[in-house]
């Protein structure tokens, strides 16, 4: 990339002929992408969306995993740098690391993209070649009450004139888990529904974790649970099994929302075996977060308050389902 602003494509080519070197890429520079962890479901899906994106418009890519591991991340980021990537593509390990990572870019000036966990707009205006790409999560959140509200008893199954619910969330330091849980619930009380929360656990995110959490509930609180809020799929497919083994039937004693629209969930919402789940647009966000970088190598700098770029959730139910299945 760098070379070729330098010199134009034509000149670069005739170069690299001329020193019998193969060009790493016929025509984009190097761009190194670093992910919280690949053991991630949803994350799987985005990375690979944004690998096969790079990789097609000719950027030389490396996609690297942070194995859950906030200092392994800084030392990838750090090696991107050492090795003269062109731009870099993070999704940060941890939230409250922002302020590490951004120093680290800034004092490299690497045009840089944070994605799907979003720092706050004071600290990302530190640095003006600093742009974050993803999802306003409360929306999500305000979609899973809404699903709930949308159901011919609003959750209340038992119709004793309160919703009540466990709640299982993802990683309790990161917005998304923070943001959903608050608003999900906020979505049910805003419409004057009655709410009960029979437990919060922790689930990271996770499909085993998911499971268990709704296996000791169910046999803990039983019948009383009308509703599993789960903030992804990964965990409500982890519920979903808990909820069948202990013979309970998704959409008539209890209800089931998750989010992100992984295949096996939305194959759930098909079969009626979750309520519904709220589209995480893997694609879209990934296509964004490349045409960002584009933006950012060209040039464009960012003002605070302007560094953030969101891209929107849907709802999905069984009655739009086929919109989304492949
Ligand atoms: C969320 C997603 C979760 C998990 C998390 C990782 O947006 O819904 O499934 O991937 O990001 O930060």
């Amino acid at each position: 990339m760098k070379l070729r602003k330098l010199f134009g494509a034509a000149a670069v080519s005739a170069m690299a002929l001329a020193m019998a070197i193969v060009p790493a890429s016929a025509d984009g520079g190097k761009v190194g992408v670093c992910i919280y962890k690949f053991d991630d479901a949803f994350m799987t899906t985005y990375r690979n969306a944004l690998e096969e994106m790079l990789t097609e418009k000719g950027y030389e890519v490396s996609v690297v995993d942070g194995k859950n591991d906030q200092a392994e991340q800084n030392n990838q980021i750090n090696n991107f740098i050492t090795q003269g990537v062109d731009a870099l593509i993070i999704n940060p390990v941890m939230t409250s690391a922002a302020d590490q990572i951004i120093d680290l870019v800034k004092t490299a000036g690497i045009p840089t993209v944070l994605i799907n966990r979003e720092p706050t707009a004071e600290q990302m205006a530190v640095y003006d070649k600093l742009v974050y790409v993803g999802c306003d999560a409360s929306q999500s959140g305000t979609m899973q009450g809404e699903l709930i509200l949308d159901t011919e008893n609003k959750g209340d199954i038992n119709g004793d004139g309160k919703v009540s619910y466990i709640m299982i969330q993802g990683d309790p330091e990161n917005i998304d888990a923070q943001l959903r849980t608050e608003y999900s619930v906020k979505a049910l009380t805003d419409a004057g529904v009655e709410v009960e929360e029979l437990d919060l656990q922790r689930g990271d995110w996770d499909r085993a974790k998911g499971q268990e959490i709704a296996q000791n509930d169910l046999t803990k609180f039983g019948d009383e649970i009308e509703v599993v809020f789960s903030n992804n799929d990964d965990m409500a497919i982890g519920a979903l099994q808990a909820i069948q083994a202990a013979g309970r039937t998704v959409n008539e004693d209890i209800y089931l929302v998750g989010v992100d629209a992984l295949d096996a969930a939305l194959n759930e919402v098909k079969a009626g075996n979750m309520t519904g789940t709220v589209l995480n647009d893997a694609v879209g966000q990934a296509s964004g977060a490349v045409e960002a970088m584009e933006e950012l190598l060209g040039g464009k700098t960012y003002a605070e308050g302007e560094q953030s770029i969101y891209v929107d959730y849907v709802k999905v139910t069984p009655e739009n389902i086929d919109e989304f299945m492949n």
